[in-house]
């Protein structure tokens, strides 16, 4: 049975935007702890700076998905009124792919640089951690680009 856009989305929202929101503040926190052991580490400063930028999108694009990209393509389909929206949706959903690449990408050498750091049990609490956000995120990711984009820009296309 193929899934409907509204369940596809409601799904990504409840198992993978809520493990993010979730996951996300728990890095930071893990990382003020490790900035407690290594003061004035050079590649533990950029990463964390780094950290806070991946953190920063991806909150914002959960954001625009949840209250533009989403709730467009679920009317949609339904065939209710559209959201209002000043984005361009097209140029913001080639964008996101983007995004789905270079959050991941950047995790990978956030994670890279917290492993040149001395062997202590929060380095390893870190990297355990952004090892699991990245395992969701390659499943949401996937989903979101073969499944949910390809849709939205049928809809989108259709529309009148
Ligand atoms: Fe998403
Ligand atoms: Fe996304």
């Amino acid at each position: 049975m193929q899934l409907s856009f509204k369940e596809i989305v409601d799904e990504i929202v409840a198992n993978h935007h809520s493990l993010l929101r979730k996951e996300l503040p728990k890095i930071s926190e893990l990382l003020d702890v490790l900035s407690t052991d290594c003061l004035e580490r050079e590649s533990f400063c950029e990463a964390q700076q780094i950290y806070i930028k991946v953190r920063t999108k991806i909150e914002a694009h959960l954001k625009d998905e949840e209250t533009l990209l989403f709730p467009t393509g679920v009317a949609l389909e339904s065939g209710a009124p559209l959201p209002p929206c000043d984005l361009n949706l097209r140029e913001r959903l080639e964008e996101m792919e983007k995004e789905h690449d270079g959050c991941g990408n950047a995790l990978t050498t956030i994670s890279g640089m917290i492993a040149t750091l001395p062997q202590s049990e929060h380095r390893e609490q870190v990297i355990d951690k952004i090892k699991f956000v990245q395992e969701d995120l390659r499943v949401h990711v996937e989903k979101e680009n073969t499944l949910v984009h390809p849709l939205f820009l049928k809809l989108f296309g259709a529309r009148v």
